[in-house]
């Protein structure tokens, strides 16, 4: 269970995050899919990380901790055209810096808009995660925004594409932000990672 979660610290140079010496998971996907929300729905405070209907709103690498024990980390999405090449360049290697060197990172989430179709931007952006080991597992968000049967559908249709990514099927979860969907199951695998 999570009891306790406070901010610790954001960062640019992933060079200055806290000391590794616990563990962590961290939270990524394209801009406005639902990081930061999702973030709050499982440490149950609604403003612990920033959100926004505007996509962009994270701009750093944000460290939390939980239960005084593990690292949760909210980071920038991808993919936002809005902002000009230059600070896209800043955090895309911000984070692909920060993703292959962090080295007590236990599990990466990357969250999909359950809304849609297969994005080859996602699936580019798993691909990468494969080729570097980064440890991932997928989540489906804003499951309350269609039927279950939409919702069921785009994710078969993604899961078909990650298998010419990876070899087994990727560990994934439905979340719904709004109604708390998916919160037992995925704080489950969470708390199963960080005590690993
Ligand atoms: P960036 O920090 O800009 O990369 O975005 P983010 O991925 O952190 O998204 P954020 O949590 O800020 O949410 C973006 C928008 O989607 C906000 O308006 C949220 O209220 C909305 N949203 C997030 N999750 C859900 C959800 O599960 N259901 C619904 N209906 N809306 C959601
Ligand atoms: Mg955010």
């Amino acid at each position: 269970m999570i009891q306790k979660a406070a901010f610790v610290i954001s960062n640019s140079n992933p060079g200055n995050c806290p000391k590794p010496d616990r563990a962590e998971i961290a939270f990524i996907g394209r801009s406005n899919v639902g990081k930061s929300s999702l973030i709050n729905m499982l440490v149950n405070q609604k403003g612990l990380a920033k959100t926004s209907q505007k996509p962009g709103k994270t701009q750093l690498i944000n460290h939390f901790i939980i239960n005084d024990k593990w690292y949760l980390v909210d980071l920038p999405g991808y993919g936002f055209a809005k902002v000009n090449l230059k600070v896209k360049q800043g955090w895309e290697s911000m984070i692909t810096t920060y993703l292959t060197k962090r080295e007590n990172l236990c599990g990466v989430f990357v969250l999909i808009d359950s809304r849609l179709e297969p994005q080859q931007i996602d699936l580019e952006f798993l691909l990468w995660c494969g080729t570097k080991e980064v440890p991932t597992a997928l989540v489906f968000t804003k499951a309350d925004k269609q039927s279950k049967s939409k919702t069921d559908q785009n994710i078969s249709k993604f899961l078909n594409k990650t298998r010419e990514i990876f070899e087994e099927e990727p560990d994934y979860f439905v979340t719904s932000a709004e109604a708390s969907t998916g919160k037992a199951e995925l704080t489950k695998f969470i708390e199963e990672l960080v005590t690993e």
